[in-house]
């Protein structure tokens, strides 16, 4: 169960683009004190982040003001956010190397390693989950649900600090849909685009079924002979 201690109440969003307000929308509604934040002057977003329920302000204030911050920017980026005021938090990745926003980078690409576990060594002081990132930000418009609705749609999550899962797991639930541990930060690679749960927008029990077949799709045994 989630160590009352780490029962997330306040969100840091950084990043105020497709992903980080519908994101932030979600949270708002679910009872979330929410903070977005974009690279530099919160001013320009500020209008666009109360209308859907949050306050919008510098990276460094949300990381300090939040109980977990959720990673919304994009991947080749990364390496801006405020690492210091991360430091003991939990860290929500939703990013995805994407090379038309991203560049060529063979690095977020490297089968022997997730894009999550670059976040993490980059972070090493927080305690990184993947999650949020396999489903469209339109499809996670729409398909929010309350616990235990029919036809409820499912997100996958992966790390290595189980009470910083369980708090994931819980802010899933909490924004709408049903959390499906996918493994380790490691597997966080099954959730990757090339893999054929990105872009899922499925049940628990479909989206249970696709990691499961991980291991012998084409990326799942590119991923393994490189892992050895
Ligand atoms: N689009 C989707 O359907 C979707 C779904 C799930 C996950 N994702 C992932 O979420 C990430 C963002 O995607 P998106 O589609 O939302 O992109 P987007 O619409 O282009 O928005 C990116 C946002 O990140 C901000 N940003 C850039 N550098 C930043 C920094 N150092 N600190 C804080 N904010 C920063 C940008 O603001 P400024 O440039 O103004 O600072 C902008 O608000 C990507 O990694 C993507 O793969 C996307």
């Amino acid at each position: 169960m989630t160590d009352s201690a780490d029962r997330i109440r306040t969100l840091g969003i950084l990043g105020a683009g497709r992903a980080g307000l519908v994101l932030a929308r979600l949270a708002a509604e679910a009872g979330y004190r929410v903070f977005v934040a974009r690279s530099g002057d919160p001013a320009p977003i500020s209008r666009r982040v109360a209308a859907v329920g949050g306050i919008a302000v510098s990276a460094v204030e949300a990381a300090e003001r939040s109980d977990a911050v959720l990673l919304a920017l994009p991947l080749s980026r990364h390496r801006e956010i405020p690492v210091e005021q991360l430091r003991g938090r939990i860290v929500i990745d939703a990013m995805n190397y994407w090379w038309a926003a991203d560049g060529i980078r063979p690095e977020f690409d490297d089968p022997r390693t997730s894009t999550s576990e670059l976040v993490q060594r980059f972070l090493p002081q927080s305690r990184v989950v993947k999650a949020f990132n396999h489903m469209g930000y339109q499809d996670l418009e729409d398909e929010a649900r309350p616990h235990a609705a029919p036809g409820r749609k499912a997100i996958a999550i992966a790390g290595d600090d189980p009470d910083a899962l369980a708090a994931v797991a819980r802010l899933v639930d909490d924004l709408g849909f049903d959390p499906v541990v996918a493994g380790p930060l490691a597997s966080g690679i099954m959730l990757e685009p090339g893999a054929e749960a990105f872009g899922a927008d499925v049940d628990a029990a479909e989206l249970r079924a696709m990691l499961d077949r991980f291991p012998t799709s084409q990326r799942g045994i590119v991923v393994a002979r490189a892992r050895g």
